[in-house]
């Protein structure tokens, strides 16, 4: 607390979080915060803690809430000051819930399940609210936050993308004394970290492209062809497929599946680091979102998916890692892309998970469904660009399991795979909605992926929101 003084913080936004308040391990910060000398808005959990810290109730809900919900708004002032609107559609995820607010708390909002869904404090210098504003999903939720940091705390607007660049830039220029190993992968978090290095530090710069046979199809083409040729960023390929599928023969548990694809990348990188180096330092294009679901920061957040350009660093090597990008969301990663000159269809590219296909393959990675994945997601994205819906979804892709649905071909019963495509619709993914697609676009994906796709019968579409599914199905 006496930091947060000491650096004259204009307010405090105490996040949500998995934990509850009342278990005896519960995270909880210090008890001066919320004696009332910085402004404090409480999200979910620390919502829940301004509750419990001023004598109010939390308890397990009796109905809980996850995804969309609408929130009726009471009193249009404070963090709803110039809201027009008296209902605003709002994205929930909880287990507990405030039963009883402290005294001379005040509710704002109120949702279907929650009477007390946003309060404030006598004072008007604390409030909770048990929806989720940061997230893209709820109307006006960046207005919700702006009106706390500007209007309650009284905080000045200075930070821009421009800013942003030329200071990374000038203190990778100013950090970084040795040589540096990017690994890239096409995506546009590597891409946006390797062009954004290559003016910091210019030819100390060497990007590895590792392929692990786990690719979309025409990938490493692609990257050669933007990366090297378009950008004169220096790269490397590497072909390491075999020794990808080879361990992973026989897996079939997800978690399990990204620990070894974490460990034969880590050791692929490594052989060539050893074979080219010596490089002082490790460049990733982690962002916020990957440290976050990695459980990577020091926030107590519960650990989704083990992403493997997180988890999965090369141990054996003393290289300092650099992560220009580990702040930023995906949306912002592309604005900085399209600052730094990147073509607009490498930046409106739709992001691939480091483990590649191998998380849309349901149970063993086999080369059959392998072949089966791939084609599909190549049938889903050329039908997207064509449906002109590309750029306006956040992913579109198709994954495999090992159901076996009986179709029939030419008059005669078959046996075959059942392919799933999935369009969702995101600002940083870390909430998702399924795209409404159209029945036109449905169905000639479907057409597609059965004519075109061999051992295919059957195509689903998938309609769940994020939470509670994630957007990659493993
Ligand atoms: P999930 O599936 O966690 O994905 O909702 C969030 C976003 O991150 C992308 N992504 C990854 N997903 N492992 C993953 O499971 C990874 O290593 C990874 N890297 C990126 C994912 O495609 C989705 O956009």
């Amino acid at each position: 607390m006496e930091d947060l003084l000491r650096m004259k913080v204009a307010g405090v936004v105490l996040s949500g979080g998995p934990a509850s308040v009342y278990s005896p391990s519960s995270p909880h910060p210090d008890e001066a915060l919320l004696r009332g000398h910085i402004p404090v808005l409480g999200i979910c959990y620390g919502y829940q803690l301004i509750v419990q810290a001023h004598g109010g109730e939390v308890e397990r809900a009796s109905r809980r809430e996850y995804g969309k919900s609408s929130l009726t708004i009471l009193d249009r002032s404070g963090l709803f000051s110039g809201f027009s609107q008296d209902k605003i559609s709002c994205w929930m995820s909880h287990s507990d819930a405030a039963t009883r607010l402290p005294a001379g708390m005040s509710v704002l909002g109120v949702s279907d399940n929650s009477p007390y869904a946003a309060v404030q404090s006598a004072d008007g210098r604390q409030f909770g609210v048990q929806f989720h504003p940061e997230v893209a999903h709820t109307e006006k939720g960046s207005a919700i936050l702006s009106n706390f940091v500007f209007n309650v705390c009284g905080a000045k607007r200075g930070w821009s993308m421009s800013n942003f660049l030329d200071e990374t830039i000038a203190d990778l220029s100013a950090r970084i004394d040795g040589r540096v190993l990017c690994a890239v992968s096409g995506g546009v978090d590597s891409s946006v970290a390797s062009v954004l290095l290559n003016r910091a530090v210019g030819d100390k710069l060497q990007c590895v492209f590792i392929d692990t046979g786990l690719l979309r199809e025409g990938e490493g083409a692609e990257v050669s062809k933007f990366l090297r040729e378009d950008l004169g960023v220096p790269i490397e390929f590497v072909d390491a497929s075999r020794a990808f599928l080879s361990a992973l023969d026989g897996v079939a548990e997800p978690e399990e599946k990204r620990r070894i694809i974490g460990r034969v990348f880590a050791e692929a990188f490594e052989r060539y680091a050893r074979e080219h180096g010596p490089f002082r330092y490790l460049a990733q294009g982690t962002l916020y979102p990957d440290v976050i679901e990695s459980g990577h920061s020091s926030a107590p957040a519960s650990v989704i998916k083990t992403h493997h350009n997180v988890g999965g660093l090369p141990k054996g090597l003393s290289m300092e890692v650099v992560e220009p990008l580990r702040a930023l969301y995906k949306d912002e990663v592309r604005s900085l892309g399209a600052l730094l000159g990147l073509p607009a269809k490498v930046l409106q590219r739709h992001p691939f998970p480091g483990p590649g296909l191998a998380v849309r393959i349901i149970g063993e990675v086999t080369p059959e469904k392998l072949r089966v994945c791939r084609q599909s997601n190549k049938v889903v994205e050329d039908a997207l660009v064509e449906g002109g819906v590309y750029n306006k979804v956040w992913q579109g892709f198709a994954y495999v399991g090992d159901d076996r649905v009986t179709g029939v071909l030419g008059d005669e019963r078959k046996v075959g795979y059942q392919v799933t495509v999935k369009i969702v619709e995101s600002i940083d993914a870390m909430t998702a909605d399924w795209y409404r697609a159209s029945n036109e676009l449905l169905e000639s994906i479907s057409a597609k992926i059965t004519n075109e796709v061999e051992g295919v019968v059957s195509v689903v579409y998938a309609i769940s929101s994020k939470p509670p599914a994630t957007i990659e199905p493993q």
